[in-house]
């Protein structure tokens, strides 16, 4: 039987982070993953698959939309949809195969097949297909990174070929003609993207009364703005019942706001309602970890869960499922076993929606600062009134900064527009160095870039007085 200082079970982001992290720190380490591929969802079904092909689509897009317009004209311009997949496949594969080449590096041991707890210090694994022997292996610590799955509601049942899941979003076969999605979160909306620009007719049917409900709602109204523009149709208010499959027909059933039934047709419909915890068979019972009313693993502030010696981290507790997270937990758990003292700063973790443009955020949305009776000052400029974006034609969206309206201090900052995914930390750095959006306006932003717009809305947030509007 082999024995380790600290086993991790799940190699997703937040599982082969924490290993590398405790292998650097001198601790005997081990990762469990269930899979012949590192990664997790992440990788292989996630981040890295579903923005390859958000690249890919949006090249085809502006070739076909943007191109004649910079004076380069193209003939019979078609996707190769086999292809797309083919390079996505190609991406993943050398991502994860990187995940391997860390993992050897760091003498991490890697055991293939199924981990679960026998009791609290040994962990058995079990090759999904049930063939091979059980192997056993003891531990002092355990870190629990077992992630997440989608999530369906009774009615919503995933057939995996009609009615289908982000997973199997990465992988069709063909362009649907007609695509329904349930639900206008962060899933339904790059996905939904991806389709769209290629040529699916995209209905998106969504409870709430606004996309990406859960970000500053000045987001969700734009990202909406431009989506229609992409062509696709957003019915919110509307509740979903349940989804029925005919053939190579779907139908969903929806309560509109007035409580009317009503009914959409598709080819495909993808189910985009969130993800659930993952801890199948993992176990816990044996070990007396304990979960919470929502499935996920109970932990307290330092990532420990009730049994000495178990950790627990990622889309599995509590928190946004997000994959930075989960590796900022896995350093964080990892750091904390060989004797530091870490810290996470949840209110900085940054969120980004990768559709076209971006959509990216960190701190309070102004909603929540309302909600908390604090006063704040607003400070926005849109991108259009840049010479970077007259150049490129990204002439959509805008950056908004919420300060506080005595200290000046930064407490939200929200942006759609282009490559805001990367802009965004502009503000993580500044709101972890607590600056004030007089100090953002007074650093010099190279010209020309899109973050000349973080450097104006600044300036309208401190003392309106942005240069360029
Ligand atoms: P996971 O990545 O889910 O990894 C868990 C691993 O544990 C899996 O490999 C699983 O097989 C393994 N496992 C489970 N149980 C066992 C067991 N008993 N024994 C052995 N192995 C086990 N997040 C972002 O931040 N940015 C994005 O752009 C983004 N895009 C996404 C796009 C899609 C389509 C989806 C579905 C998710 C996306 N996410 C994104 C979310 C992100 O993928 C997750 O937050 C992240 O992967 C969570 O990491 P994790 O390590 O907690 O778990
Ligand atoms: P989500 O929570 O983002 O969105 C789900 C949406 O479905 C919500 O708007 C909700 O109101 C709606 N909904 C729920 N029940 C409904 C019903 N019966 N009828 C109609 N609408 C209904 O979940 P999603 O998009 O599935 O993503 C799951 C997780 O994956 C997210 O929490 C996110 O953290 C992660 N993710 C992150 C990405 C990123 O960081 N760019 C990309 C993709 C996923």
């Amino acid at each position: 039987m082999s024995t380790y200082d600290v086993t991790v079970i799940g190699s997703g982001p937040g599982g082969y982070v924490a290993a590398i992290r405790c292998a650097q720190l001198g601790l005997k380490t081990a990762i469990i993953e269930r899979y012949n591929t590192l990664g997790g969802t992440c990788l292989n079904v996630g981040c890295i698959p579903s923005k390859a092909l958000l690249d890919s689509s949006e090249h085809y897009h502006n070739a076909h939309k943007n191109f004649a317009k910079h004076g380069i004209e193209l003939d019979n311009l078609r996707p190769n949809f086999e292809q797309m997949i083919k390079r996505k496949n190609e991406v993943v594969s050398q991502t994860c195969d990187g995940v391997k080449y860390l993992m050897d590096k760091n003498k991490i041991d890697v055991f293939t097949g199924h981990g679960s707890f026998k009791d609290r210090n040994t962990i058995e694994v079990n090759a999904i297909d049930g063939k091979g022997d059980t192997q056993t292996i003891s531990t002092k610590n355990t870190i629990i990174a077992t992630g997440s799955k989608p999530f369906s509601f009774p009615g919503m049942d995933i057939d995996k070929e009609r009615i289908i899941s982000s997973t199997e979003a990465l992988v069709l076969k063909e362009i649907p003609k007609k695509l329904l999605i349930i639900g206008a979160g962060v899933i339904g909306l790059e996905l939904g993207s991806v389709y769209a620009r290629l040529g699916s007719e995209v209905e998106v049917i969504e409870y709430a009364d606004g996309i990406i409900s859960f970000m500053d709602k000045s987001m969700g109204k734009e990202l909406q703005k431009s989506l229609k523009k992409l062509g696709m149709k957003f019915h919110l208010s509307h509740k979903v019942k349940n989804v029925e499959r005919k053939g190579d027909k779907v139908t969903v059933n929806a309560d509109n706001k007035k409580g009317e039934a009503v009914t959409f047709e598709g080819d495909y419909c993808l189910v985009a309602v969130g993800r659930k915890p993952y801890t199948d068979k993992l176990g816990l019972d044996k070990a007396g970890v304990k979960m919470d009313d929502r499935g996920r693993i109970e932990t307290d502030t330092h990532l420990k869960t009730n049994v000495e010696g178990i950790y627990a981290i990622g889309d599995v507790v509590k928190g946004a499922m997000l994959a930075h997270k989960a590796e900022e937990e896995g350093v964080y758990v990892a750091e904390m076993l060989a004797g530091q003292k870490p810290h996470i700063n949840y209110n900085l973790i940054p969120g980004v929606v990768y559709t076209w443009p971006e959509v990216a955020a960190v701190g309070a949305t102004e909603e929540e600062l309302k909600a908390s009776g604090k006063k704040y000052k607003v400070g926005s400029f849109p991108f259009k009134a840049l010479g970077r974006s007259r150049a490129s034609m990204d002439l959509e969206g805008l950056v908004k900064i919420l300060a506080d309206e005595e200290t000046d201090e930064v407490l939200g900052v929200h942006m759609i527009g282009p490559r805001v995914a990367d802009i965004i930390m502009e503000a993580v750095v500044a709101m972890e160095y607590r600056a004030s959006a007089e100090d953002i306006s007074r650093i010099c932003h190279a010209h020309p870039t899109f973050t000349e717009a973080v450097k104006e809305a600044a300036l309208d947030a401190t003392a309106k007085r942005p240069l360029h509007l």
